[in-house]
């Protein structure tokens, strides 16, 4: 949820700190704070700012702040609300240890009342303050050791970056739980809860297990398990662009990501197809039932994946909140595997849902974006999506990718258990090359979908309707609008909405429907003249060259032809631009909506 990072090396620190919060805002952004070692006294300076990373920026302004060895943290708030107070960095009673942390210290209470009990005064609600103090109280003149010692008393989950004034050339990490890579580079090197923070510095880095310590030096990083045992591990090449964490041109991270898309598809189908699956078709070998286990977004890709699944490989797939099936009775089998689908990777609910249902026998499969990322290691076999870094926090290109990892899992399963023909295989392969073109011709749509959405911007509620494939796409339209625009929105099914939603249609009420000619095409027909007749406003996708839904319809954005089962590649895209558009329209934060973070650390 927070954003971490720090830096030893060469440079002054703080435009480093600074540049990689920016980075990091996305994870969490209600306060933010930087501290370094000043370079003449070894003392440790602080600052914090409530609100974005922007405001830190202002603050820091003309200020005389020196120092090559430094850390920074962008905040969500979980223990106590945004304020300079909670705000992180922490620092020791006698200023002797500075420490950012990204998690939550559940046994933190307990903690708290041992050190009080001791003198130390705690000045925030954070659960994060315990470990300066706890760094200060075990100090043994050995950073490493102290480290070690104040790890044995934490539980909960965590990425740690500390500095003290009594090791001004020293930067050390720990984890535990919660994402850390370290980014390897000539005189400096870098801690950070992502790659994109410090890519425009290095495409090397070193991914951090749970239960490792770092050590730090501008010349050196040095690698320890908890019992400090020195580790070797490898340095992990990435190939992503600094300008792929850029806007580029774009207003926003999500506009830039929506426009992305053509290109995260193609990306993904080849990087599926240039792996070695070997591995991947053993562990579904004998498989009589699947589990896709996600949560928001990625849950919806699961949904459709459900579609493929079944119709092409005829496997039993069931789809589930990664929140619900933790907790529930589950029923598996050496034949049951689970998919869990995170961008992030780090989703505390898909991960432990996933690592669960692994300790009762679940064969296990991650569908991933960020590479090294914990549920990717947690997993017995990854398959990643091509997306590189997505920084707006409603999901975009990387729910597309998702999409072509499942529909490509689906035909592969399916060619293999000889539920499908090789030449149907390779008739919806060509389809699919087809889509990134069909969705750039959308993309040109965008100024049209623009002027729609100033027609319905003002609006209250929202309706998204869809049928069999189409109908989680109609959950995502939803979701994306709400998160976005803050309007409320839900999605249905079309066909479930005589039972009950109808009662909320009138003349105020939008509703977008998916009408593509597909094989639902005359029932959806059906649904929308239900939605006529209580008078609300129709909002149709539909394929191109389709009058008669005109007839219906309020408004009708066309979409390309496709196959029945490759429309959810094209009927998101104009949901997305729609939702971009109100949103940005009333003035939102897309990047950034209140109360998200991009990526959900804790339960
Ligand atoms: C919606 C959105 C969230 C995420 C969800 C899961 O736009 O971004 O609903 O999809 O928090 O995140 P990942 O995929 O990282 O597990």
């Amino acid at each position: 949820m927070c954003g971490i990072i720090g830096y030893v090396g060469k440079r002054q620190a703080i435009p480093v700190l600074l540049q990689g919060l920016y980075k990091l805002e996305y994870r969490g952004y209600d306060s933010a704070g930087i501290a370094i070692i000043d370079k003449n006294t070894s003392e440790i300076k602080a600052e914090k700012q409530v609100g974005k990373i922007k405001d830190l920026h202002e603050k820091l302004w003309g200020k005389k702040l020196e120092g090559n060895i430094g850390i920074g943290h962008s905040r969500w708030a979980t223990h106590g609300s945004p304020s300079i107070e909670n705000a992180h960095p922490h620092i020791s009673q006698s200023k002797t240890f500075a420490v950012v942390h990204n998690g939550i210290i559940e046994n933190y209470i307990e903690l708290k009342n041992e050190l009080e009990n001791k003198g130390y005064k705690f000045i925030s609600q954070t659960d994060t303050e315990v470990i300066a103090h706890l760094f200060e109280d075990l100090y043994t003149g050995n950073l490493l050791d102290t480290a070690v010692k104040v790890a044995e008393k934490l539980e909960g989950a965590y990425a740690i970056g500390v500095i003290s004034k009594f090791h001004p050339d020293t930067l050390i990490a720990i984890r535990k739980g919660s994402p850390l890579v370290i980014g390897v580079s000539k005189d400096e090197n870098f801690i950070a809860s992502d790659i994109p923070a410090v890519l425009e510095y290095t495409k090397d880095f070193i991914i951090l297990d749970d239960n490792e310590i770092a050590v730090l030096n501008k010349n050196k990083v040095e690698l320890f398990d908890i019992g400090k045992n020195k580790l070797k591990k490898e340095i992990t090449k990435v190939n992503w662009s600094v300008s792929s964490a850029q806007k580029s041109g774009f207003k926003h991270f999500m506009q830039k990501e929506i426009f992305e898309q053509p290109r995260a598809i193609t990306d993904t189908i080849a990087g599926f197809n240039s792996l070695d699956k070997t591995e991947l078709f053993n562990i579904l070998e004998n498989i009589d039932r699947l589990y896709i286990i996600a949560c928001g977004t990625s849950l919806h890709a699961g949904l459709v994946g459900k579609f493929w699944i079944e119709k092409f490989a005829k496997i039993p797939v069931e789809v589930d909140f990664a929140s619900e099936y933790r907790y529930r009775d589950k029923i598996i089998t050496d034949k049951t595997a689970i998919i869990g689908i995170s961008q992030s990777g780090e989703t505390a609910d898909t991960r432990f849902a996933l690592l669960d249902a692994k300790n009762e026998g679940a064969k296990t499969i991650a569908i991933v974006n960020v590479v090294g990322s914990s549920l990717s290691r947690e997993s017995d076999f990854t398959l990643y999506t091509y997306s590189g870094p997505e920084i707006g926090v409603a999901a975009t290109k990387t729910f597309i990718s998702q999409l072509v990892v499942l529909f490509l899992l689906a035909l592969e399963l399916g060619l293999k258990r000889r539920t499908i023909s090789k030449e149907d295989y390779n008739y919806l392969i060509k389809a699919l090359s087809k889509i990134p073109s069909k969705v750039e011709k959308i993309l040109l749509l965008d100024k049209s979908i623009k002027d729609l959405a100033y027609k319905y911007m003002n609006t209250q509620d929202f309706l998204f309707l869809g049928r069999n494939i189409n109908y989680p796409i109609a959950l995502e339209g939803a979701l994306k609008l709400k998160e976005i625009s803050y309007i409320h929105a839900e999605g249905y099914p079309a066909g479930e909405m005589k039972h009950g939603p109808i009662a909320l249609i009138d003349e105020n009420m939008p509703v977008v429907a998916v009408a593509v000619k597909d094989k639902f095409y005359e029932k959806i027909l059906s649904n929308i003249q239900e939605v006529k007749a209580r008078k609300g406003k129709i909002i149709s996708i539909a394929t191109e060259e389709d009058k008669q839904i005109r007839q219906l319809s309020d408004d009708v954005i066309y979409i390309p032809k496709t196959l029945d089962e490759l429309y959810p590649f094209l009927t998101i895209v104009p949901m997305q631009l729609i939702s971009y558009h109100i949103a940005t329209l009333l003035g939102k934060d897309v990047d950034q909506p209140r109360n998200l973070a991009k990526t959900v650390t804790v339960e």
